[in-house]
């Protein structure tokens, strides 16, 4: 049980911790579904794991959305590094959130060119973003491939800072992410 007030609490939020792990939980899996569905041919279907792919790819949108919102909206406690790793961290974040947004888009463009309706949870219609057999929305399709490996090597990067954080430095970066579990967390850098 927390014994700091919530809004008093260093680090994130509970909305914007739920909302961390939540992507997590939904990238993982589209990268499992992307890395082990079938090539997608001119006449290929949207059956099996690439429904598969579009459905969770629905979701993470608008998890990606209401996450971008609250970001903007809440801020998190500053987090008492040393410049070079506050700034290492800021980028790396800002990196994170462009392909959070890209890559999702993307895959969202390239679906609507081959005809492809995204639902979410199979009900809502997404709007197209570009015509069936439009060759914008194929070149699309490659860099969605592309940038997804940008995004992977980003969160390789992202996780290996957070252990750094936690097994070298020693420091609070990591519970600041973590459901708070006592008092003694009053500064985000305890060395
Ligand atoms: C961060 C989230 C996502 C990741 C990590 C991801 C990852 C991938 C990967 C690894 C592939 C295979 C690429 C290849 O082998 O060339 C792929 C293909 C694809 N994804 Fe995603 N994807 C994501 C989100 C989405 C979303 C939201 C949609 C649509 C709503 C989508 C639609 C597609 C489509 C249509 C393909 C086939 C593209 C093609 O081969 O031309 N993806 N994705
Ligand atoms: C799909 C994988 C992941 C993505 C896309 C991701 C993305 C992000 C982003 C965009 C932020 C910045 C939050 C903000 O300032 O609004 C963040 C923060 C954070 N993430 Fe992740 N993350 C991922 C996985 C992980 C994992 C596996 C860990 C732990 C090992 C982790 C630990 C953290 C921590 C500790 C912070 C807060 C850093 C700070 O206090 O400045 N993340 N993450």
């Amino acid at each position: 049980m927390a014994n700091l007030q919530e809004s008093t609490r260093p680090g994130y939020d509970a909305v914007a911790r739920a909302l961390h792990w939540l992507t997590v939980l939904l990238i993982a899996m589209q990268f499992m579904i992307g890395w082990t569905m079938p090539d997608v041919q001119k006449d290929t279907q949207p059956i099996g794991l690439i429904a598969w792919h579009l459905g969770v790819g629905a979701t993470l949108i608008v998890v990606i959305l209401l996450r971008v919102i609250w970001r903007l909206t809440h801020r998190p406690t500053p987090d008492d590094l040393p410049p070079f790793f506050s700034i290492a961290s800021r980028v790396t974040h800002l990196l994170l959130y462009a392909t959070l947004v890209l890559v999702p888009l993307l895959g969202w463009i390239n679906a609507s060119s081959r005809g492809w309706t995204v639902r979410l949870l199979g009900l809502v219609p997404y709007p197209a973003l570009s015509a069936p057999g439009s060759a914008f929305g194929h070149k699309m399709g490659d860099l969605h491939g592309i940038l997804a490996w940008v995004l992977f090597a980003l969160i390789g990067l992202h996780v290996a800072a957070a252990l750094f954080h936690r097994l070298v430095l020693r420091d609070h970066v990591l519970q600041r992410m973590l459901p708070h579990a006592g008092p003694s967390r009053q500064s985000a850098r305890n060395r």
